[in-house]
C-alpha cells in the first residue's frame, strides 16, 4: 500500500468520526451532507482498493450487512442487575435513610432519567468497540455488536486519548417518538404487524438478524454507567462527563443532588415535563455519586444498594362506564369502544376508551354503569385497566361481545390465533364498501381531491354508488340535486374521477384495497408484473419471488383475484379506461441488457426519473435497492454513504455519468 494512501485512510476515519459525533451526538453538524458524503466517498474508494486495510469499526461500516447475524451468547463480565423500584416519596426517603445509615457520612445523588428502551452493554477496547450485548437473563446476553455498529450515536472509535485500555459503558437503545410513528407508517403500508410501543420497537430492533435493516431503524442510545477496573474519577458523575468527551452520547438533565428534597424536586419537575421530551421515560433513576461509597453500600442478589429507580404513576382517572359501542373498520375487524362519563385525564377530557378486543371486556368482567379506571399511558388512547367491583350495582347488566355484525347482522367469525374479531360480509356490510370506497379515492391511491369522506357517504346513502366502480358511471345530473351540491363542486368531482384515469397502474392496485398491499407493495408488484392481467394470474411462487412479499400478502393476492365479484369490478374499471399496465419506455438498444442498475446522487445529465426510464430503454433493470444481484453502482455527485459502502462491500462496481453515458452509446 502506499504509504500516502494509508495516512489519508487514518485520516478520513478520524474526520469522519467527529463529524459523524457532531451529527448523531451533539445535533450540531458542522459540514454539509454533500462534503460528508465526498469524503466517505473517498474513503469508501480507498478501501475498496486496499481490502487488506478492512475495519469493522471504520465509518464506511455503520450500514451494516446482509450476512445473517448468529447472536451468539456472551457472559456478562459484571453482571446485568436490575433498579429497585420505588412509587412515591415515602419509599424515596426509606432508600435516603437506609444509604444515610450506612454510609454515615456526607454524600450526594445524581439523577437521572429513566429511559425507556433496551438496555445494552458496550465493550470498548483500546478506543475500540469490542462487543455490545444485550442484558438477557443478567448473567448472559446476546452479542449484537453488528446492529449496534448501525446506530450513528453509538462511537466506533473513541476521541481523544485518556480513556481506560478497557472498559465496559452501559446504557439504553431507544426509538424516539417521531421514529417510532415513522416506523410503524412503514410496517402499516407495508401489512406488516405494528409495534405497541417505541420500547418494543428499540428491543425488536437489535434482534433484527439482518444488520442492513437494523441500520434503517432511527435508534439512538443514552449512556448512563461506566465500568471497569480503572475508572478516571470517584465520581459517577463526573466520569459520565469524561465519556462524553470521549465521544459518548450522555444525557445534559443529569443533575448532581446534595440532598433528598433536591431530588425530590427533580422528580417532581420531571413528572409535569417529561411529555415534553422527544422519547418516552417512564421514570427517575436516583444513585449515590461517589463509586467509593457505591462499592460501600454494595448490591442485593437483584440490584444495587446505591440505586433506586422510582416509576411516575401512568395517569389515571375514576369515571362510569356507559354504554359499550361496536364499531366495524374498513377491514371488517370489529372494535369495541367504551363510552365513557367525561373526564378530566392528562391534559384532556375523556369521553371514549378503546376495550381493543373481547378479551380486554372478559378480563375485567365489565358490567355498565360500573366505576372504572381510566389510564392514559405511552399510547395516546385511554384504556381501561380496572373496575371498582364494589361500587356495582346489583342489578348491572354484564357487557357481553356481540355476535353478529352490528351494521349487517352477518355472524362474526375470529381466525385462530387472533383476538379480534371479523365481518366477513365485506361486499355487502356498508362500513366496510364505504371504507374501502374512501381508501380508493385518497391521495395516495387515486388521489380524487374533490371528493371526500363525506361525499361518500352522500353518494352511498342516496344509492349513487355501491363500489369503486360505480364512480366511473355517475353523471353531473345526478350529482346536483344532492344536498350542498353547487354546480361547481359537482364539476370538480366529475373532473377528478375524470382525472384519476390516467393514474398509474400500481396507484391503481394500492387503491382496489387488497389486503395487506400497501403502496410499497403494489409498486414492487406493478413493477415485478406490468400489469394487472399478468398479476391476476400469477402463481404463489412467482409472488412470493417478488421483493418484499412474503406467504401472507401472496395468499391474499390469489384470494383477491379468485374472486368472480373482484374479477368483475376489475372488468368494469378496465372498460372505464383506467391505467392497467405499467407504462412502458420505448426500447433504444438492448446494451444494458441483463444488466441491474443502481442510480444514486445527483447525475448532471438525467433527474432520477429519467434515468430509470433511459436504464430501461436500453433494456437494463434500473433497481431502487443494492444487493448481491446488483451489476452496477451508477454514482453521481452528493451520493450517500450507506450506498457506497454497501456496494463495496458486496463488490459492486462503482460507475461514473461518463462510464454510463458510454456504455449506452457504444
Ligand atoms: S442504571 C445497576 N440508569 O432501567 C443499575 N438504568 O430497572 C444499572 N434504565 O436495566 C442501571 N435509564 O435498562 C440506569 N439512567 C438510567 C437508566 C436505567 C433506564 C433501565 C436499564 C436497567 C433498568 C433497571
Amino acid at each position: 500500500m502506499k504509504e500516502k494512501d494509508s495516512e489519508r485512510i487514518v485520516e478520513l476515519r478520524q474526520l469522519l468520526n467527529n463529524h459523524n459525533y457532531k451529527y448523531y451526538v451533539l445535533s450540531a453538524p458542522e459540514i454539509s451532507d454533500f462534503e460528508y458524503d465526498q469524503l466517505m466517498h473517498e474513503l469508501v474508494q480507498l478501501e475498496s482498493k486496499y481490502p487488506e486495510y478492512a475495519d469493522a469499526n471504520s465509518p464506511t461500516q455503520r450500514v451494516g450487512s446482509d450476512l445473517n447475524n448468529e447472536f451468539k451468547q456472551v457472559k456478562h463480565k459484571y453482571p446485568m442487575l436490575s433498579l429497585g423500584n420505588t412509587y412515591n416519596e415515602t419509599e424515596i426517603r426509606d432508600f435516603d435513610l437506609r444509604v444515610a445509615k450506612t454510609l454515615n457520612t456526607t454524600y450526594s445523588y445524581v439523577c437521572e432519567l429513566k429511559y425507556d428502551g433496551a438496555s445494552i452493554s458496550l465493550t470498548y477496547e483500546k478506543g475500540n468497540l469490542k462487543y455490545a450485548v444485550t442484558r438477557g437473563d443478567g448473567e448472559k446476553g446476546d452479542d449484537v455488536t453488528n446492529n449496534v455498529r448501525t446506530i450513528g450515536s453509538i462511537p466506533l472509535t473513541l476521541k481523544g486519548t485518556n480513556y481506560p485500555e478497557l472498559f465496559e459503558i452501559r446504557g439504553e437503545v431507544f426509538l424516539p417518538h417521531k421514529g417510532f410513528e415513522k416506523l410503524n407508517k412503514e410496517r402499516e403500508e407495508l401489512g406488516e404487524n405494528t409495534f405497541a410501543n417505541p420500547r418494543n420497537a428499540a428491543s425488536g430492533s437489535l434482534k433484527i438478524q439482518n444488520s442492513s435493516l437494523v441500520a434503517k431503524r432511527p435508534l439512538d442510545c443514552y449512556l448512563y454507567y461506566l465500568l471497569g477496573s480503572e475508572l478516571p474519577t470517584d465520581s459517577h458523575f463526573d466520569n459520565l462527563q469524561r465519556c462524553r468527551e470521549w465521544g459518548f452520547k450522555i444525557p445534559t438533565e443529569n443533575k448532581r443532588c446534595n440532598s433528598i428534597e433536591e431530588v425530590l424536586k427533580f422528580i417532581e419537575f420531571w413528572d409535569t415535563n417529561r411529555r415534553q421530551l422527544p422519547y418516552d421515560i417512564d421514570g427517575i433513576v436516583i444513585k449515590v455519586d461517589s463509586i467509593a461509597q457505591q462499592e460501600q453500600l454494595g448490591f442485593t442478589a437483584k440490584s444495587p444498594r446505591w440505586a433506586i429507580s422510582y416509576k411516575f404513576k401512568a395517569e389515571q382517572a375514576a369515571t362510569k362506564l356507559l354504554s359499550v359501542d361496536f364499531q366495524v373498520g374498513r377491514t371488517g375487524a370489529i372494535t369495541p369502544v367504551a363510552n365513557l362519563e367525561p373526564v378530566f385525564l392528562a391534559g384532556t377530557t375523556v369521553k371514549r376508551a378503546s376495550l381493543h378486543n373481547e378479551d380486554i371486556i372478559v378480563l375485567h368482567d365489565l358490567h355498565l354503569n360500573d366505576t372504572v379506571l381510566v389510564e392514559k399511558g405511552g399510547e395516546i388512547i385511554p384504556k381501561i385497566v380496572g373496575v371498582n367491583i364494589d361500587k356495582r350495582e346489583t342489578d348491572a347488566k354484564k357487557v357481553i361481545f356481540i355476535d353478529n355484525c352490528p351494521e349487517c347482522n352477518t355472524k362474526l367469525i375470529r381466525a385462530e390465533g387472533e383476538a379480534a374479531y371479523y365481518c366477513p360480509n365485506e361486499k355487502g356490510c356498508s362500513p366496510q364498501i364505504k371504507g374501502k370506497i374512501i381508501h380508493f379515492i385518497s391521495r395516495k391511491a387515486m388521489n380524487m381531491d374533490s371528493l371526500g369522506e363525506e361525499t361518500i357517504e352522500l353518494l352511498y346513502s342516496n344509492k349513487l354508488i355501491a363500489n369503486i366502480s360505480d364512480l366511473y358511471t355517475l353523471t353531473k345530473e345526478q350529482l346536483l340535486p344532492l344536498e350542498r351540491m353547487a354546480e361547481k363542486s359537482a364539476n370538480n368531482i366529475m373532473n377528478s374521477i375524470q382525472q384519476s384515469k390516467a393514474v398509474p397502474f400500481e396507484r391503481l392496485l394500492f387503491g382496489i384495497g387488497i389486503r395487506h398491499v400497501g403502496a410499497t407493495v403494489a409498486k414492487n408488484l406493478a413493477k415485478a408484473f406490468g400489469s394487472m392481467e399478468e398479476l391476476s394470474h400469477a402463481s404463489y411462487e412467482s409472488l412470493i419471488a417478488t421483493e418484499e412479499i412474503g406467504e401472507k400478502i401472496a395468499l391474499s393476492i390469489l384470494d383477491y383475484f379468485s374472486d368472480s365479484e373482484n374479477s368483475i369490478l376489475i372488468e368494469k374499471l378496465k372498460l372505464y379506461g383506467l391505467q392497467f399496465e405499467t407504462e412502458k419506455s420505448e426500447l433504444k438498444s438492448l446494451n444494458l441488457k441483463g444488466l441491474s442498475i443502481i442510480a444514486s446522487g445527483k447525475l448532471e445529465h438525467f433527474s432520477r426519473e429519467e434515468i430509470k426510464t433511459i436504464i430501461e430503454a436500453h433494456g437494463g433493470k434500473a433497481v431502487s435497492s443494492i444487493s448481491k444481484q446488483t451489476s452496477y453502482l451508477l454514482a453521481g455527485e452528493n451520493i450517500g454513504p450507506n450506498k457506497l459502502s454497501k456496494a463495496v462491500e458486496l463488490g459492486i462496481p462503482i460507475i461514473t455519468e461518463q462510464d454510463f453515458i458510454k456504455m449506452i452509446e457504444s
